[in-house]
């Protein structure tokens, strides 16, 4: 009998192939999840013969499609031609790219049937999306960088795709460590395949300054090189007493900003002031308060009194490096930094205290506001804009100044109620160089526990904010900070997987998103990654285990594993988890020294490590 029935099934299964069978929405694991995905019977054939066939001829266009057939040349091992034709009508294995007026900056639609593929944008920004999309319907092979004999397929499906937010953007600090250029590239790589579209590009810093400026060479010279570098914390007292450095030259910075462009991100470039300037100030002392004997690049995390004095010379010194600067980036917005810049030095500074009274100032913020609001009229006259961490607000924020909201939300509320633009990335959720994992385990980081779910789950719109508020609010970035990320591997290990949860908040509708149907797709997208060697953290499928002091003698233990579907089986006997074990369904107490043992199972087929805890 049971014969039967497998003979009847695989019948069934064989007639639904050949008739066409649907993508289930596990294969449609796009991440950031577009807008609306309809799932159609049968798949797209990619072979040789295959054309790119543009509507429109222009470089942009040029530079996508040689882009998708480099893509097939490396991974495929064989290209796919070009064909500029908007006369001639092609039908049939072909992906062709149109234009269609009227769609929303960024958006495309995608329809992909058994015959050809078509993208319509009104720009190529649009095709460009369309393109990321389509590598994440084809076989994550598309992503490695050997060729693979693998059916080059994609699903039949319509796509119609639109981002939430104009801003999304990714910050890299390369002052604390410094990256290369090709590093920089991959960083960017990574960051168009998630539909992110702003390198927030962090140059200069007390530690060094990373940017070559050629009316002020020392900045380079002398400013991008630190004696030696502490080891551990801010405050361990150990240093490795060995030189540390590097910097970008104009040349490679125009090299990057090119490469970004290509991939329709925008780089704004940081320099800060007038705090985190201790570099610059080693360079040119006269920058500074003048109330040392002598100032050197900083050797150790944290915040420095030594910040530029709001005096002739300092405000030519910057004018002329922002001068230089924007003449490298092309962005309408330049950062300014603005952060912590204690207030120490300009409250013992002659000149400083001066200027208070001449200008009629309350205080040092107000100080600070002036300043500010100088160097952005600088800027507005060169026609740009300014962007600012949240300190900008003190003592009053220059007029059209775009808040950076780190250091909580309510930065970016003041802001947006004052009528100003507003990026969010509090640093409780969007701050990359905070522990993923549990920090007993985990190499030296930041802060405190910020796991995938936090971040995935952030919502970035306050809802104190009134419905014409919410509108300042263009978009969201992640930030990592480097103290702890001394190369780039380490880099990769912390921004990922927590950067794809932030280009889903970037991308996607707050009612779209769904942290389980996130986790079903970033099972598959792993195994992108994976094709491209990106060093993620791997803790997904494993089991992670909190206790909650609930009173004296009474702790609560919750556990969570991110893989979806898993099962928790845990032991506190000591012995080692098994499908035997008991399963982890909800809370328990514990008021007694235990071991926790819990791993984390699919099928019965154990999928992580066993992670233990040990509660005394
Ligand atoms: C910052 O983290 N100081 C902006
Ligand atoms: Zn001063």
């Amino acid at each position: 009998m049971m014969s039967i029935i497998k003979i009847i099934l695989g019948f069934i299964c064989c007639l639904s192939f050949a008739m066409g069978v649907k993508a289930s929405e596990r294969e449609i694991s796009v991440i950031p999840k577009p807008h609306s995905v309809v799932i159609q019977s049968g798949e797209f054939q990619f072979n040789a013969n295959t054309l790119i066939v543009l509507h429109d001829h222009s470089e942009a266009y040029q530079k996508i499609a040689t882009a998708l057939s480099d893509r097939f040349i490396k991974s495929a091992g064989f290209s796919l031609k070009i064909k500029s034709s908007p006369d001639t009508v092609y039908t049939r294995n072909a992906i062709i790219f149109k234009n269609k007026a009227g769609m929303v900056d960024e958006a495309y639609q995608l329809e992909v049937n058994t015959d050809c593929i078509t993208v319509f944008s009104s720009s190529p920004k649009g095709a460009f999306y369309a393109l990321q999309t389509i590598y994440q319907l084809l076989p994550p092979q598309i992503f490695g960088q050997k060729q693979k004999n693998v059916k080059w397929s994609v699903p039949c499906v319509k796509i119609d795709d639109k981002p939430q937010f104009s801003y999304r953007g990714m910050h890299l600090d390369v002052c604390l460590h410094f990256f290369t250029v090709d590093e920089i590239k991959r960083y960017l790589d990574l960051m168009a395949m998630h539909k992110l579209n702003v390198f927030h590009w962090h140059l200069t810093e007390d530690q060094g300054w990373r940017i070559e400026i050629k009316k002020y060479p020392r900045l380079t010279e002398f400013g991008s090189i630190r004696k030696e570098t502490v080891i551990g914390t801010h405050k361990s007292g150990f240093y490795d007493g060995t030189p540390y450095g590097g910097f970008y030259t104009q040349e490679e910075i125009k090299e990057i900003v090119n490469y970004a462009a290509d991939r329709f991100i925008t780089i704004i470039p940081e320099i800060e002031m007038p705090g985190h300037a201790l570099a610059a100030i080693a360079c040119y002392p006269h920058l500074s308060c003048g109330l040392e004997e002598k100032y050197e690049v900083a050797t150790r995390w944290g915040i420095f009194p030594q910040v530029f004095c709001p005096k002739a010379e300092t405000f030519e010194f910057l004018e002329d490096v922002l001068t230089e600067v924007m003449e490298l980036f092309p962005s309408k917005y330049i950062h300014i930094g603005g952060d912590e810049c204690p207030k120490s030095s300009w409250k013992k500074c002659r000149h400083c205290q001066n200027l208070i009274k001449i200008l009629g100032l309350k205080d040092e913020f107000e100080l600070q506001s002036f300043f500010i609001q100088r160097i952005e009229k600088f800027i507005n006259e060169k026609g740009r804009q300014i962007i600012g961490w949240d300190e900008i607000l003190q003592g009053g924020l220059a007029p059209n100044a775009t808040v950076m909201s780190w250091l909580g939300e309510e930065g970016g509320i003041k802001a947006a109620q004052q009528h100003h633009d507003v990026i969010m990335c509090p640093h409780t959720k969007y701050y990359l160089d905070y522990y993923q994992a549990d920090p007993n385990k985990e190499l030296l980081a930041m802060g405190h526990l910020v796991t995938l779910q936090e971040v995935y789950d952030y919502s970035p719109v306050p809802e104190v904010l009134s419905d014409e508020e919410k509108v300042y609010i263009k978009g969201i970035q992640g930030c990592v900070w480097t103290e702890y990320m001394p190369n780039f591997k380490r880099v990769e290990y912390m921004a990922y997987p927590r950067a794809c949860a932030i280009s889903e908040t970037a991308w996607t509708q707050e009612k779209n998103k769904n942290w389980k149907d996130f986790t079903s797709r970033l099972e598959k997208h792993f195994e992108r990654l994976d094709q491209m060697g990106v060093n993620y953290c791997k803790t997904f499928n494993d089991v992670q285990i909190f206790t909650h002091k609930d009173g004296p003698y009474s702790n609560i233990v919750t556990m969570k594993v991110d893989a979806p579907d898993a099962i928790i089986h845990y032991t506190i006997d000591g012995t080692t988890p098994g499908i035997h074990s008991p399963v982890y369904s909800r809370p328990f107490v514990i008021n007694k020294s235990v071991l926790i043992r819990a791993t984390a199972f699919k099928k019965n087929k154990q999928i992580g490590k066993e992670t233990q805890s040990k509660f005394n």
